[in-house]
C-alpha cells in the first residue's frame, strides 16, 4: 500500500478517542508518519507505535515509543501487553486481528478503519488483498468485541475512497 503522509488524523479515529481510558496506553498499529500517535500523544495517552518503516515518523514526541517491526513476517512485538486502545488505520493483515483483539485490556477499544471493496474505483490499493469484503471488519470481532459503531461506505474526503470503520470494545471481564 502507498502511504499518506500528508493525510490529517481520520475523523473517525478523533470521533472515538472520547471512548479511551484517560492515560491508557495506546498502540497505533503499522503507523506511517505517526499522525494518530501524535494526537493521541498530545492527548496525554502513552503511545505504542510500531511501524516497519520507523523512519517515515520523524521526531515523535516524549510519550510516544517507536518500534520497528515487521508485523507479519516477525514475532508480535509486544508479547502480553494490553492496551486501552488499538487504532489502525489503512493497513490491513487478517492474520493480525486475533492479536490485536486479544491485546485490548477490558473496556478497551478497537478504532479500525481501512479500504474496502469497491476502492478500486478510485485508485490504490485496488488489491484485493488489502481491501475488506463486505462486513468483514465486523465478522472479524464477532464474538470477541461489542461493537460500538460501524459503517461502509464511500466517502469523498479527504480523498475519494471506500472504507469500513469500526469502533468496537472488549467487555470487561
Ligand atoms: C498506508 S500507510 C498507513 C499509515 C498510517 N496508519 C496512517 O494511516 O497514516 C501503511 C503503513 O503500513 C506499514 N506497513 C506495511 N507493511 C507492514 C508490515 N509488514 N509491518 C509493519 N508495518 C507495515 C507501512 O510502512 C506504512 O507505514
Amino acid at each position: 500500500m502507498e502511504a499518506h503522509f500528508e493525510l490529517p488524523p481520520s475523523a473517525w479515529v478523533q470521533r472515538w478517542i472520547g471512548l479511551i481510558r484517560p492515560g491508557g496506553a495506546v498502540l497505533d498499529v503499522a503507523c506511517g508518519s505517526g499522525r494518530h500517535a501524535r494526537l493521541l500523544a498530545r492527548l496525554g495517552f502513552e503511545v505504542a507505535a510500531v511501524d516497519r518503516d520507523i523512519n517515515l515518523f520523524s521526531d515523535p514526541p516524549p510519550r510516544v515509543v517507536l518500534t520497528s517491526a515487521d508485523l507479519e513476517q516477525g514475532p508480535w512485538p509486544y508479547p502480553g501487553e494490553k492496551f486501552a486502545a488499538i487504532v489502525v488505520t489503512n493497513y490491513l493483515h487478517r492474520p493480525l486481528l486475533p492479536t490485536l483483539i486479544d491485546a485490548l485490556e477490558p473496556g478497551g477499544i478497537l478504532v479500525y478503519e481501512t479500504f474496502a471493496l469497491g476502492n478500486e474505483r478510485f485508485g490504490k490499493p485496488s488489491n484485493p488483498a488489502f481491501l475488506l469484503a463486505p462486513g468483514e471488519l465486523l465478522e472479524a470481532v464477532r464474538g470477541r468485541l461489542r461493537v460500538v459503531a460501524y459503517e461502509d461506505l464511500v466517502v469523498e474526503e479527504p480523498k475519494p475512497a471506500a472504507l469500513q470503520r469500526l469502533c468496537a470494545r472488549r467487555e470487561r471481564d
